[in-house]
């Protein structure tokens, strides 16, 4: 069987989840790889919307396996509330979920740091979701991180956190001037949470080889966006993971030639939620409009997404270094009733045109759209199921979209709900 990864390929929140969850149908099991909480993925069944944060999708459906790699970063407080809360609407969570004993630990300095770096930037903050993320990975590549397995040590747990907080705690009290933080509090409420984890709790990479050998299908949902990519995206501001396919192997444990497919998630027009570059950014009234009918505001802060136009430069790059070998291309139905419709094809700053998507900040914060105008349609298209039924200027916008892409477009979403997709 073959295994698949479903990855964004703007800047986030491009409806992976949906996507996820229907391919989740015919896998075994749902791996997440990187990201933490900071990530919001919205399931919607029926009367229920499921706004899943750390638990892979795949916990929705009966007889699937929900991993948590090694490349998460895990806020395990976090993660019982969300076990506690899926539980209550009726979600089974047992046997079903596994979580690596390699994971790094997100620990209640880090979410400090985060709010107190981001307050420190002031003009220049990333918009970070104060979730910890940032200050849990660069600890991991620091040497000072603390992973799930090493909760359950408690002599090197003890150990390792009295060293890590006197320096946490001296950053955090003489350099940002916040309230340091209580060792001995610290050490029992993790030492409780490991407690309650320890069921879910395993060697996640022999799991997935073993597993992928056994022909089992495997699916990686990637959280965030290519151009949120710490290596790939637009640098600083990220996240601090690789939540492009690049990531896939690093935080699994598999092989590179373990993923067999690449499927890209792209979002009709283009959001960003948080500080940085976005050439086809709208601030005007057509931005409101993708706003208001996008539902565009965050499912893990509820701050309002920026909005603009689908940006083809950058999106031709995601494809790229993804390698992507089809697209889901998901909210087309939010573009009803807009018209002319207009696609971003290049940037042009100093003089020149750009057609690649440049490293520099400089350019990319500058650059001035150049778009091309597609007639838009009237109709409402939420109750569309096949292509055939689409008006023909949303065909012909999702023709124009792949032809410049050069990658297959076989789903097209036109609505939140697990039947509102078009095969094509
Ligand atoms: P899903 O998986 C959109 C953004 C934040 C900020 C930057 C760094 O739902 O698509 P962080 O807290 O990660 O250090 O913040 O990354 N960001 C996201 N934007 N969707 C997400 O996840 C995001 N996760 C982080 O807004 O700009
Ligand atoms: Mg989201």
């Amino acid at each position: 069987m073959p295994s698949t990864c479903v990855v964004g390929m703007q800047w986030g929140d491009e409806s992976k989840a949906h996507v996820a969850d229907l391919l989740a149908a015919d896998a075994d099991m749902v791996v997440r790889y990187q990201g933490g909480n900071n990530a919001g993925h919205t399931v919607v069944i029926g009367e229920e919307v499921f706004k899943l944060h750390l638990v892979p999708v795949g916990v929705l459906r009966p007889g699937k396996l929900a991993v948590i790699g090694n490349g998460v970063v895990v806020d395990p407080g976090f993660l019982l509330e969300e076990i506690a809360a899926l539980r209550k609407r009726g979600i089974e969570i047992g046997d079903n979920l596994k979580l690596s004993d390699r994971a790094h630990v997100i620990f209640p300095y880090h979410r400090s740091l985060d709010g107190a770096s981001e307050q420190h930037r002031g003009g220049g903050k990333i918009g970070t979701t104060g979730k910890g993320i940032g200050p849990c990975y660069s600890d991991k590549m620091a040497y000072t991180g603390i992973r799930v397995g090493d909760l359950f040590n408690p002599e090197l747990f003890q150990e390792r956190l009295a060293s890590i907080l006197e320096v946490k705690n001296f950053l955090l009290e003489k350099f940002y001037g916040v309230d340091p933080l209580p060792f001995q509090e610290i050490y029992e409420t993790y030492s409780g949470y490991a407690e309650q984890l320890k069921d879910y709790v395993c060697d996640t990479q022999r799991l997935l080889s073993q597993s992928y050998q056994a022909g089992k299908h495997l699916l990686f949902e990637g959280a965030q966006g290519s151009l949120l990519d710490v290596d790939h995206g637009t640098y600083p501001y990220v996240t601090a993971s690789n939540g492009s396919a690049c990531g896939v192997s690093a935080g699994t444990g598999l092989s590179p030639k373990c993923v067999d497919s690449i499927v890209g998630v792209l979002k009709a027009y283009t959001t960003r939620v948080g500080e940085g570059p976005f050439p086809s950014e709208l601030n005007d009234e057509v931005g409101q409009r993708l706003q208001q009918k996008g539902k565009e505001f965050g499912t893990t802060t509820g701050r309002p997404r920026r909005c603009g136009w689908l940006d083809l430069v950058a999106c031709r790059y995601t494809v790229d270094f993804n390698q992507v070998d089809r697209i889901a291309l998901s909210k087309l139905d939010v573009m009803s009733g807009m018209d002319p419709l207009k696609v971003c094809v290049g940037y042009r700053f100093d003089g020149k045109l750009y057609e690649n998507f440049p490293a520099d900040e400089k350019v990319l914060e500058n650059a001035e759209p150049v778009c091309e105008e597609l007639p838009g349609w009237q109709e409402d298209i939420a109750d569309c199921r096949s292509f055939d039924s689409l008006p023909p200027q949303a065909q012909d916008y999702v023709r124009f979209v792949q032809d410049a892409l050069k990658v297959k477009i076989d789903l097209v979403a036109v609505g939140p709900e697990r039947d509102q997709v078009i095969q094509c």
